[in-house]
């Protein structure tokens, strides 16, 4: 399969959440500034695209996804100067910057909808999705939000309802509106000619709403809004409008954030001929396993996981693009949800996963401390969220619930979204060089030990290791463009595959267990080299025992 070659497909992404990454003004907020002093770093560690997570001004009901205005900084973060100097001295080091685009919904103290709110005939009225109640105080339908509570928030000021998937702060803009997207595109243009590198687009699979909005299927307290608002009837037309009118303008790279999607569904998205987005991230190996709602305290079985993968693999190729991921903002830490932060195996299962993750086909994002293995926070009492859907979750399903706290509390301390939010370990001084003041979200206690200085200055860390797969991913073609095979699928501790181009092969062995386990290297790879292990493994015998979260990489020729 010959596949057309892009610059985005052969790149590394590190996500940024900038509250959490660098603070350089002693606020406990990290910021723009703080992000500008630690590029080098990224540099180093070899990323070639950061991903900005919401940087524009917002009341930070959702910590930025919540946009107030979309063409001016968060205060918190800066000015649109230390923007424009972060941009120019990213460039400067060869590394792009790709935008968080939230669209879908914006803050409730975005200007058009305090003006769509003030009256039924406001110019931006039909900005946004009202609706009448059922008789008086009813809302519309039984649709939940995806933060607890209804989707639907009555408004007195015009006695009609307004809908919102997520907070009651983030309503739901209306793209049937043509002046939405006009103004949606005008911005995105603005951006683009400042000289931005692309686009990671928020919920981009819910912007499109069905006319008739009936209950939906009831899962506990709410209805759920799925088929109405997911993969909505018009979301392709609006992305091959948004993709003629903006994104096929510029040279700048795309993902959708598109839960629920389906392989089929992401080759509509992000097919190589569809004119949309270049890739989704679909979210299978990381949802649909919970035991309340998303909620759960479980791993997902490692057969499951490679049966999930694989079809990604399988199903994608030669036809649309993967975007590789463990965690990110709304997940828990790769290495404690999928691998073991149990501090004897910690480097060796975050090593594995990185392993696993960066031989896959497909464009690999990096989760700010990933690299670093940095792990789930211990959580003590509910007081230390900040994240509203974690808070919310916890009332809703514990305090006012049905669920015991013991046995939601290990759930919720598993998934929650604000295990990632942790701020960035830099180094073991006090609150881990990220803040001289008092950082907005606890530090996870385990710095001084797991942290960037500790890290870069071990050619056996976690840092290192991901360096070496950055640059293997540069090396090699195979590892952007090979064909994917699994092997041994039924096995439930070994996720094995190989990758082929033209003459070469790789076989890629990671070990998801916490003991020993034997394995027959392939003939074909009996003089293979190696180019990567996490232990000192002899590869050159077909019968080898593996450690736990052992992982290698041979390469045939
Ligand atoms: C996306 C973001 C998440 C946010 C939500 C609403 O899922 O990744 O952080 O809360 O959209 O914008
Ligand atoms: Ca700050």
């Amino acid at each position: 399969m010959d596949m057309k070659r892009a610059w985005w497909k052969e790149a590394v992404i590190y996500q940024i959440y900038p509250r959490s990454f660098m603070d350089s003004n002693g606020d406990g907020i990290g910021d723009l500034q703080g992000i500008i002093s630690r590029l080098d770093y990224l540099k180093y560690l070899g990323i070639d695209v950061i991903w900005l997570s919401p940087v524009y001004q917002s009341p930070n009901d959702d910590n930025g996804y919540d946009i107030s205005d979309y063409q001016d900084i968060m205060d918190e973060f800066g000015t649109m100067a230390d923007f424009d100097e972060l941009l120019a001295a990213a460039h400067e080091r060869g590394i792009k910057i790709v935008m968080d685009l939230v669209v879908n919904h914006t803050s409730d103290e975005h200007r058009w909808f305090v003006e769509s709110r003030k009256a039924k005939d406001n110019a931006y009225r039909d900005y946004y999705i009202w609706r009448e109640g059922k008789d008086g105080q009813t809302p519309p339908n039984n649709w939940g939000s995806c933060f607890g509570g209804p989707a639907w928030q009555y408004d007195g000021e015009t006695g009609m309802y307004y809908l919102h998937l997520f907070s009651k702060k983030q309503p739901d803009l209306n793209w049937d509106n043509p002046k939405v997207r006009e103004e949606v595109f005008d911005m995105m243009t603005w951006w683009c000619d400042k000289g931005i590198d692309g686009f990671r687009m928020d919920v981009i699979s819910m912007i499109s709403k069905t006319e008739e909005m009936p209950d939906g299927e009831a899962h506990g307290m709410y209805g759920s809004f799925d088929p109405y608002c997911v993969h909505g009837p018009n979301v392709h037309k609006y992305l091959r409008e948004m993709n003629e009118k903006v994104l096929s303008k510029y040279d700048i790279m795309t993902v959708g954030e598109t839960a629920g999607v389906t392989t089929e569904q992401a080759k509509q998205y992000a097919g190589e001929d569809a004119h949309e987005l270049h890739m989704v991230f679909q979210f299978e190996h990381v949802e649909g396993d919970g035991k309340y709602g998303k909620w759960t305290d479980e791993k997902i079985p490692l057969i499951r996981l490679k049966k999930i993968l694989s079809r990604w693999q399988t199903e994608l190729y030669g036809k649309a693009w993967n975007s590789l991921f463990w965690d990110n903002h709304d997940q828990p830490r790769a290495v404690s949800r999928f691998g073991d932060d149990r501090p004897q195996y910690r480097e060796m299962s975050a090593k594995m996963l990185a392993t696993c993750l960066h031989m896959m086909q497909g464009t690999p994002y990096i989760y700010q401390g990933e690299e670093l293995g940095m792990t789930n926070y211990p959580f003590q009492s509910p007081e230390e969220f900040r994240d509203i859907e974690s808070i919310n979750a916890y009332r809703e399903w514990c305090e006012e619930g049905p669920v015991p706290h013991e046995t939601f509390w290990s759930c919720i301390t598993f998934k929650s979204r604000d295990n990632a939010r942790t701020p960035v370990q830099w180094d073991d001084s006090p609150q881990a060089g990220f803040t001289t003041g008092e950082p907005w979200i606890a530090i996870n206690p385990n710095y001084t030990q797991i942290n960037a200085k500790a890290e870069t200055a071990d050619p056996g860390s976690v840092f290192h290791y991901y360096k070496k797969l950055i640059a293997l991913r540069k090396a090699y073609p195979v590892i952007v463009y090979g064909r994917y095979e699994l092997l041994m699928e039924d096995d439930e501790d070994l996720y094995v595959y190989t990758r082929e181009m033209d003459e070469e092969k790789l076989l890629v062995v990671c070990s998801f267990c916490d003991h020993e386990t034997g394995f027959t290297i392939p003939d074909e790879f009996a003089k293979a080299s190696c180019l990567i292990s996490n232990t000192d493994g002899n590869y050159d015998r077909a019968e080898i025992t593996l450690k736990p979260y052992e992982a290698f990489v041979l390469r045939t020729i």
